[in-house]
């Protein structure tokens, strides 16, 4: 195994601080403070978070995915209703989502239950993006075995052949989850490894803020 020094990496986080006072009572509302700071830094992938599904069988996994709405409801993304993601909702809804910033020496971790978007909110983002990705999206029946690369490329030329011209339809096996969250944990990372961790839990009063140790 190849000495990577790995236990020399490390660094002092000090750029801010979290407190319950300093928070918003509402999640959503310190979210997007947050993630607007996130925008005005310009970092890259700001929007990238890992999603984490469980299977039938308590197996968890994790990917990465793109945030593409957030509104008072929940966080919405779009993948393929066919992924093996998809089938761990089937079977079941809990997930959770998290963003690292580190630029900004944050984490957000986000979870609750997932549910399909209304065909409307897949056709109106699906007609939003770029048409060789709408394409791609009839080419690839994301997480099934394929044989090779040419593959795609095949099924790509043959599918832009055959649509022409045409509106790309947007497939029966695409669209979006809205992930409902009944506890976020936003983490200010700090010196001496004493981070600030504060949360928010759903009570059925509201959203209970607490500390967490670090
Ligand atoms: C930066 C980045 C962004 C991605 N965005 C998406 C996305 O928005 N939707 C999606 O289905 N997959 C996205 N992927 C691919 C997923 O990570 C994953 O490979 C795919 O969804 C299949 O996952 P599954 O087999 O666990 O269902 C992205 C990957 C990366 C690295």
């Amino acid at each position: 195994m190849r000495d990577f020094k790995l236990k020399k990496i490390r660094r002092t986080y000090k750029l801010s601080e979290l407190s319950k006072n300093s928070v918003d009572e509402d999640p959503f509302s310190q979210f997007n403070k947050w993630f607007k700071e996130v925008i005005d830094a310009k970092i890259t992938d700001p929007s990238a978070m890992v999603l984490s599904s469980v299977d039938h069988e308590r197996k968890p996994s994790s990917r990465i995915i793109l945030l593409k709405e957030v509104d008072d409801r929940g966080f919405v993304f779009f993948t393929n209703y066919l992924s093996r993601k998809s089938d761990d909702f089937a079977e079941n809804p809990a997930a959770s989502i998290l963003f690292f910033w580190k630029e900004l020496e944050r984490q957000v971790r986000i979870e609750g239950t997932v549910e399909k978007t209304k065909r409307k909110v897949s056709e109106d983002y699906f007609r939003t993006r770029p048409r060789d990705s709408q394409i791609g999206t009839w080419v690839s029946k994301q997480s099934t075995v394929i044989d090779n690369r040419k593959f795609l490329d095949y099924k790509y030329n043959e599918l832009e052949k055959k649509f022409g011209d045409d509106e790309i339809p947007l497939p029966e096996y695409w669209g979006g989850y809205r992930l409902i969250p009944n506890y976020f944990e936003f983490w200010q990372g700090r010196e001496k490894r004493l981070h600030d961790r504060i949360c928010y839990k759903l009570e059925r009063h509201g959203w209970n803020i607490f500390r967490l140790a670090p």
